[in-house]
């Protein structure tokens, strides 16, 4: 299960120059859980890739070496979690960070720069991460299953109970200290009958055990609550956030899960949303509901993480003013300032739900009194659910660049998220996680690279896609360059090839209903969930304009509101998500609408063949298992591409009556 902590062996001038600096570990700190776990990492792949077992000792050794220490409390260039490595004239290689934790971290860079095979003699670094928090919600079901999961059980809980392979999870808990992530959430948004018993002593010993090992790695543990415990578990006739005795109930219940794990995370909250219960039953606010739960967890410096997915998912079509893409913003805008500072809310990337094209969510600099995460989707629910390679890195830094002109330019999602334009101190990200017990963690092997660049890019949103790819790659597939460049050129081109021949121009949807895989252009268009296209023989698009749709452009500020009010300013590959327009409408490129959905879903499928002739080139410079693996699910990302590709076009050729210019064959 090593993903990318393979520590390949590393031989040669290059361990040569290395390995005088690694030959001792000394550290002036206790043998803390963190600490030990810093240097547990070390020693370990220090042995395995460069076949010596260093000399560890609790007090710092003078000469080359590797030194572990806390440095003062006055050290302003630091926060809590942040890190500075440096070589010292004498050899010593120096890791200390404000708290163990950013040792860990400092740690893990270390290993990186030499699972690279960088330079380490001359080392000045100074890294502090720019989300605070930096999440992962796992969809887990204490029967094993995963919503949304590709990537087989879950890692967590087997047959109603918790899973027992603790070594597991401790790889886990190293994966995801490796990149930074410091907090997971383990079981779904949706809480079931049973998932609500987690927080009673029957399950919270269980949970228990989970936090002490992620605690060793810097993760802090929450948990996915169910607003209507108060009735469950309490047997209480009601649920309502300001009911003294749902708030007793709540007190007892957060009190139990702290004297378990006294530095549990908190709770995350999905209310009122796709059927599950919520404050609007008792005719109280989304804040008064979570400020209720926020109250009770402040005094533990706990947090509650409300999710913004709040929705209407009983639409009426022919109601053309109802329009899902802007309930959240409708919803929580009226509230900015309301939630307590412990609250913060979870807002999706986009407004509708992770497509492979959206807008950004508008609430993303909307909310200016309010701590928010932004929440990213790892796993590929709508984005081929680990069979199709989709490189997601490339999607989310187009998000955290995004221009939102909250206060004037300069206002990018990456600067709100991370609690900077406004000040704000709990914020960062979320993420669905893509993890499963599989053995490779994620289904598709290349799939590790979406966990991978989710923690580096939060921790450093400056990286570029490019950057991360080539750590990922070099860690876990090691030095080859043509393995480098192949696997690169596969990563970053794989969003836009899936966009190919998937839905078109941000329209999003048109896949089977239920479980999300494979293309039904109509799958959702006569159902209630308001996942619209609105195609018909004249055009296609959903108008959300102010002047005559939807008016969902009017909740941005004014330079995005006004470009995407307009056809010709609208960027095109947003096009039908802000407009209806004829088939015939000719986009920049001097193509029609119709010609455009031809040729991008003939290109996509060409270029999936491409990677699949590439990734042959590469047998024999990757092992077997994992080589075999992903041509695999190349083969089957190529079938099912032109299956997309074949039901799209055709549809849109009924649809349309206008030919193929150039008449390639169109079922
Ligand atoms: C999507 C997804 C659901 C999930 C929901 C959510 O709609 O299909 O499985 O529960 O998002 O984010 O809560």
């Amino acid at each position: 299960y090593k993903a990318w902590l393979q520590y390949s062996k590393s031989e040669g001038k290059y361990a040569k120059t290395v390995t005088p600096f690694l030959k001792t570990i000394s550290s002036s700190c206790d043998a803390s859980p963190v600490l030990w776990s810093a240097i547990e990492e070390l020693n370990q792949s220090i042995t395995q890739m460069f076949d010596f077992s260093p000399f560890i000792s609790f007090e710092v050794m003078s000469g080359k070496g590797v030194v572990l220490q806390l440095c003062s409390e006055s050290e302003t260039r630091l926060q809590d979690e942040g890190y500075m490595m440096y070589t010292e004239p004498n050899g010593q290689l120096i890791i200390s960070g404000k708290t163990e934790t950013g040792i860990l971290y400092g740690t893990f860079h270390l290993l990186r720069l030499l699972q690279m095979g960088k330079p380490i003699d001359k080392l000045n670094i100074i890294e502090n991460p720019a989300n605070s928090l930096r999440l992962l919600n796992h969809w887990d079901n204490i029967d094993g299953s995963i919503e949304r999961g590709y990537a087989g059980k879950s890692i967590f809980f087997e047959n109603d109970q918790f899973s027992q392979n603790y070594g597991r999870l401790k790889d886990y808990a190293r994966m995801l200290a490796s990149i930074g992530v410091n907090g997971i959430a383990i079981n779904n948004v949706n809480v079931h009958q049973l998932e609500t018993k987690l927080i009673t002593p029957e399950y919270l010993t269980g949970v228990e055990k989970i936090a002490a090992i992620f605690r060793a790695y810097g993760v802090k543990t929450f948990l996915s609550i169910n607003f209507a415990s108060p009735i469950e578990l309490g047997g209480l006739k009601t649920a309502d956030p300001l009911d003294e005795e749902v708030k007793r109930f709540w007190e007892h219940a957060i009190k139990t899960i702290y004297t378990h794990i006294p530095d549990f995370g908190g709770v995350v909250v999905k209310a009122d949303s796709e059927n599950r219960p919520g404050p609007f039953t008792y005719g109280r606010s989304q804040a008064e509901g979570a400020n209720m739960l926020a109250e009770i967890v402040a005094p533990y410096g706990g947090l509650v993480i409300w999710r913004c997915f709040v929705y209407n998912c009983h639409q009426d079509w022919r109601d053309r003013t109802t329009d899902r893409a802007k309930a959240a913003y409708d919803h929580f805008m009226p509230l900015d300032g309301d939630f307590h500072e412990n609250v913060v809310l979870q807002i999706k990337n986009g407004p509708m739900d992770f497509q492979v094209r959206e807008p950004v969510s508008p609430l993303l600099g909307g909310l200016k009194e309010t701590n928010q995460v932004i929440e990213f989707q790892i796993t590929q629910e709508y984005l081929g659910q680990q069979i199709h390679l989709v490189y997601l890195v490339p999607q989310w830094k187009e998000v955290l660049e995004f221009e939102t002109y909250a206060k004037g330019s300069g206002s990018t999602v990456k600067k709100i998220v991370s609690g900077e334009l406004y000040d704000r101190k709990n914020n960062g990200a979320a993420a669905v996680v893509n993890v499963g017990d599989d053995y490779n963690w994620t289904g598709h092997t290349l799939a590790q690279s979406n966990l991978y660049g989710y923690g580096r890019l939060m921790w450093s949103p400056e990286m570029t896609a490019e950057d991360i790819s080539n750590e990922w790659i070099t860690c876990t597939f090691g030095a080859d360059p043509l393995v480098l460049s192949t696997i690169k050129g596969m990563l970053l081109n794989s969003w836009t090839t899936y966009e190919n021949y998937t839905s078109p121009l941000g329209v999003g949807w048109m896949v089977n209903p239920g479980h999300h895989y494979g293309p039904n252009v109509d799958g959702y268009e006569y159902q209630a969930w308001g996942t619209y296209h609105f195609a018909d023989w004249k055009g296609l698009g959903v108008n959300r304009t102010m002047a005559t749709g939807t008016g969902f452009s009017g909740q941005y500020y004014q330079k995005n509101a006004e470009k995407y009010e307009s056809l010709t300013d609208c960027p095109e590959e947003l096009l039908l998500f802000f407009h209806y327009v004829p088939y015939s409408y000719v986009l920049s490129s001097g193509k029609t609408v119709i010609q455009h959905i031809y040729d991008t879903h003939f290109a996509g499928v060409e270029q999936v063949e491409q990677y699949r002739q590439q990734w042959k080139q590469l047998q024999g410079r990757i092992d077997k298992k994992r080589f075999d693996d992903v041509a695999t699910k190349l083969d089957i990302q190529f079938e099912h591409a032109k299956e997309w590709r074949d039901i799209v076009n055709t549809y849109f050729y009924r649809k349309s009556g206008i030919d193929d210019q150039h008449n390639r064959p169109i079922y």
